[in-house]
């Protein structure tokens, strides 16, 4: 598996800062932001990183730095970009399900608000008449994403406004004078295909002409990257010529200036991030070989909840010959995170290291079992600084409130 930190610089923080650890790369968040910024026209495209994957501050330092916009979807995720000084018109705030109090909070803040579901835009509508410029999320009934946990935009959806009730958006905008400035759609994560984003654009063609003051296509997040040694990611390459041409196209035909939008997640901070362990104990049993680690679901969830493949490495002994393991959670669950997984030959006490777990690893993460949350460690220019610690028995007790003496 290809990785940008060394197993000697991960072996070292996790020796430095204990295990179990997350581990992230600043500059591989960088390159891959600039990866994007070099196959998309800048000038009719913006990238707003999806700070649901990760919200450290340092990391949102890091985005912001490389001059990249953020996606938020809860208000606190708003406060802590502001906390981090992005500017309001570089926060964009895709809500879903929320009261109609946080959107109110979020125009408060002046940022870029997506709005999805006619209620709330009803509601918005009431308030703000056309004084504030606001987003629609569409629903596009287009399959998409990795697995069905992470489609978003099919027809059983919770996800945005159906296509559908078109016509009932059509009235709440006439009826208030809606100033609609985007239209947004997100069809889920881990998407590899270039089509899929290409649907996306088709629905917008087929509604641009009823939204004359739409400026922004947001077509979401979900560029895939690969999890698995063999897999391919989305060819960012092919995207970007395709999205370029199809951009300049609806802008030529609708006779105005259109950009569009993306949020990606995954794709700027998932491989810059690693998460080591510690073997507590192996158990022979028969066929399998179990390797217990000083973790489990509560630190990593998307094994168990997605299925997900997670490449699994040595890092104390990168070159023992191969064996096969089952390496399990020391969680009261099955938490498994992989089966028949061949990795060099395992002794109790070696670190392993988990690939791809910058992207709603820590973010997903529990106290479950009253275990102590990972600490979190960025390499920056060769350094390694924490930037989160561990939790304590102190934080277990924080919130609740103390016994009667
Ligand atoms: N924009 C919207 C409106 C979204 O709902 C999401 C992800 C994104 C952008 C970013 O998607 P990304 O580029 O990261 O794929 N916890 C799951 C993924 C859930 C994604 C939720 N929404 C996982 O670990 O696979």
């Amino acid at each position: 598996m290809k990785s940008s930190l060394t197993y000697e610089q991960l072996k070292q923080a996790a020796e430095k800062f204990g295990t179990p650890l997350y581990v992230y790369h600043a500059e591989k968040i960088v390159s891959q932001y600039q990866n994007l910024v070099t196959h998309f026209d800048m000038k009719q495209t913006r990238f707003f990183y999806a700070c649901k994957a990760l919200t450290n501050i340092h990391i949102l330092q890091v985005i912001k730095n490389a001059g990249c916009p953020i996606d938020c979807s809860s208000i606190n995720e708003v406060k802590l970009a502001l906390h981090v000084g992005f500017e309001p018109k570089n926060i964009l705030y895709t809500s879903n399900s929320v009261s109609f109090d946080e959107i109110c909070e979020a125009v408060a803040l002046g940022i870029n608000v997506n709005i999805d579901s006619l209620s709330n835009l009803e509601k918005f509508g009431a308030k703000y008449g056309n004084t504030y410029a606001v987003g629609v999320r569409i629903r596009p009934n287009i399959m998409a994403g990795g697995n069905l946990k992470i489609s978003t935009g099919h027809d059983k959806s919770k996800f945005g406004i159906p296509l559908i009730q078109f016509n009932e958006l059509k009235t709440i905008q006439e009826k208030f004078q809606l100033k609609i400035n985007t239209l947004h759609i997100h069809t889920g994560s881990e998407i590899k295909e270039v089509s899929v984003f290409l649907q996306s654009a088709a629905v917008f063609e087929s509604i641009l002409g009823e939204f004359p003051s739409v400026q922004v296509l947001d077509f979401g997040g979900g560029f895939k990257v690969p999890y698995t040694p063999n897999e391919k990611g989305t060819d960012i390459a092919l995207l970007g010529s395709e999205v370029n041409k199809v951009m300049k196209k609806m802008s030529e035909k609708f006779g105005r200036p259109l950009i569009a939008w993306f949020e990606p997640g995954k794709y700027l901070v998932s491989e810059a991030g690693y998460f080591i362990s510690q073997v507590n104990v192996l158990k022979e049993q028969g066929e399998i070989t179990f390797a217990g680690i000083n973790t489990g679901l509560n630190h990593l969830i998307r094994p168990m909840f997605y299925d997900a493949y997670h490449h699994i490495d040595n890092i104390s002994h990168p070159d023992q010959a191969k064996k096969n393991y089952a390496v399990v959670g020391n969680i009261c669950e099955t938490d498994t995170f992989a089966w028949d997984r061949p990795i060099p030959t395992i002794s109790e006490g070696d670190f392993l290291v988990f690939y791809n777990a910058g992207a709603y690893g820590y973010e997903m993460s529990s106290n479950y079992n009253a275990r102590y949350k990972p600490a979190q460690v960025l390499f920056e220019k060769e350094e390694a600084k924490l930037i989160s610690r561990a939790d304590d028995f102190a934080d277990l007790l924080r919130l609740q409130i103390p016994l009667n003496p």
